[in-house]
């Protein structure tokens, strides 16, 4: 397994170029189940997570085409992927596909919508709570379908086809939301989904899906109307940057100090941790390029935060900011409020000299002089970096290890770093 060495003090300048969101990618991938005609998505990072879905896909019945290197393009720039789903070969996605990544469950939806079954895995994913598919499934009752757990499987059943219902999530769920939206754009009438994820990932599957044919009014409100077609079609579509690899570089900036541009980046995706970073003595400017970060001189301040859905403070930025935090004057408050147990960074931050005291859903981070590097061990995608910004502030070597965390969610991480001047290398095995 590879591990990451950072040798830390080191401050950051230059620019970083934001690739495709991950968690906009994934969905938009899966949605190509839904045509029978070419899905092209530009702007795809290339990333296990991707891999992996693409292996799924392809066992379903997915054709796809990467289209070759071209003038200018670096190991960063985007794919380009061509999927082109002409027929479902198979409705179930087996259990050694689907358990290494939960977004992978999502393909229930749209099998279930154009093939009137599936049968799914019930998925695996990142550590982080017990994460059930209920709401998902839920979802899909609404909309007329027999669901039936048995051996590890959800099975799904709409022989006639999927029709209308109104949905109302009790909590905001992003991955039921995607699946309300894949299965209610193929289903005979009108589908209200209330209390829908907001999301710039949402907003970002519905827009191709409109462009696929479908009729969706709302996206990106807590109120989604779909109108069902009979049948969609192919379209074009860029995945939109990153914002968690955006707000996690500007972390890392904040971390060692320096002036970065985050090319590419969207201030509007990322606001509310934006607003954060400035209360915390961060200098945050907005240009045609991207986000451009900075913090000259000035020590951190500690500012107290609580995760919520969108527009809130992410929650996959709630371990990179408590990173941050570590070294910040004074105490820090921060509350998980969408995952239980997503607190597996305190300890590992710990080895590195910080102090955190857990109580209950909050950590309250008492800001040290200095961290110390050690080795720390990853442990699910969003802590493994948080670990990768404290080593770039401590004293001596970090040695990160199951670095394939990282390299779910983390395009060239160590490119983008060592292009800025931290001392970042990779150590296979
Ligand atoms: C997605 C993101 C993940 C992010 C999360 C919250 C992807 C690939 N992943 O995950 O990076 O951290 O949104 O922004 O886009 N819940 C239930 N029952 C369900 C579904 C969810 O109780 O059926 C709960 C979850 O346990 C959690 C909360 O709802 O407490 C929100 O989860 P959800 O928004 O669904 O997260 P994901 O879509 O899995």
């Amino acid at each position: 397994m590879d591990k990451i060495r950072i040798t830390g003090g080191q401050r950051l300048n230059g620019a970083i170029p934001i690739s495709g969101a991950k968690n906009a990618a994934l969905p938009l991938m899966i949605a190509s189940l839904l045509t029978d005609e070419t899905l092209t998505l530009t702007n795809v990072p290339r990333l296990s997570d991707v891999t992996a879905l693409s292996r799924i896909l392809s066992n379903q019945g997915v054709d796809r085409t990467v289209a070759g290197k071209r003038i200018g393009q670096s190991a960063e720039t985007g794919q380009t992927i061509s999927m082109t789903a002409r027929q479902i070969v198979d409705t179930c996605a087996p259990y050694e596909l689907v358990s290494t990544m939960r977004a992978s469950f999502w393909v229930i939806a749209p099998i279930l919508a154009r093939m009137g079954e599936a049968k799914v895995s019930l998925p695996g994913g990142c550590a982080i709570g017990t994460r059930p598919v209920d709401l998902l499934l839920m979802a899909l009752e609404k909309l007329g379908a027999e669901i039936v757990i048995e051996n590890g499987y959800a099975l799904a059943r709409a022989p006639k086809g999927l029709k209308g219902g109104e949905i109302v999530f009790p909590k905001v769920t992003v991955g039921g939301t995607h699946t309300a939206l894949m299965a209610a754009v193929l289903a005979q009438g009108t589908t209200v989904i209330e209390n829908a994820a907001c999301e710039p990932e949402v907003t970002d599957l519905a827009a191709c899906l409109v462009k696929m044919g479908a009729k969706i009014e709302g996206a990106g409100t807590p109120r989604i109307v779909v109108t069902g077609v009979a049948r969609l079609g192919g379209a074009h579509h860029a995945v939109l940057p990153d914002r968690i690899e955006a707000g996690t570089y500007a972390m890392a900036v904040a971390m060692t100090g320096g002036d970065v541009l985050l090319e590419g980046a969207r201030p509007e995706l990322l606001q509310s941790a934006l607003d954060v970073l400035t209360r915390a003595g961060v200098e945050i400017d907005s240009t045609n390029e991207g986000i451009r970060v900075r913090r000259n001189g000035r020590g951190l301040e500690a500012v107290d935060v609580d995760t919520d859905p969108f527009p809130g403070f992410p929650t996959d930025l709630q371990a990179q900011f408590m990173a941050l935090m570590t070294r910040a004057k004074g105490t820090s408050r921060i509350r998980e409020t969408i995952f239980e147990n997503r607190f597996m960074h305190v300890q590992e931050l710990a080895r590195l000299g910080a102090k955190i005291r857990l109580d209950g859903d909050v950590a309250h981070v008492e800001g040290v002089e200095k961290l110390t590097g050690a080795p720390v061990m990853a442990t699910d995608l969003r802590a493994s970096v948080s670990l990768v910004i404290g080593g770039l502030a401590a004293e001596g070597d970090t040695t990160i290890n199951r670095v394939y965390h990282l390299d779910r969610g983390f395009e060239a991480l160590e490119a983008k770093l060592s292009r800025c001047g931290a001392l970042v290398e990779r150590i296979s095995s």
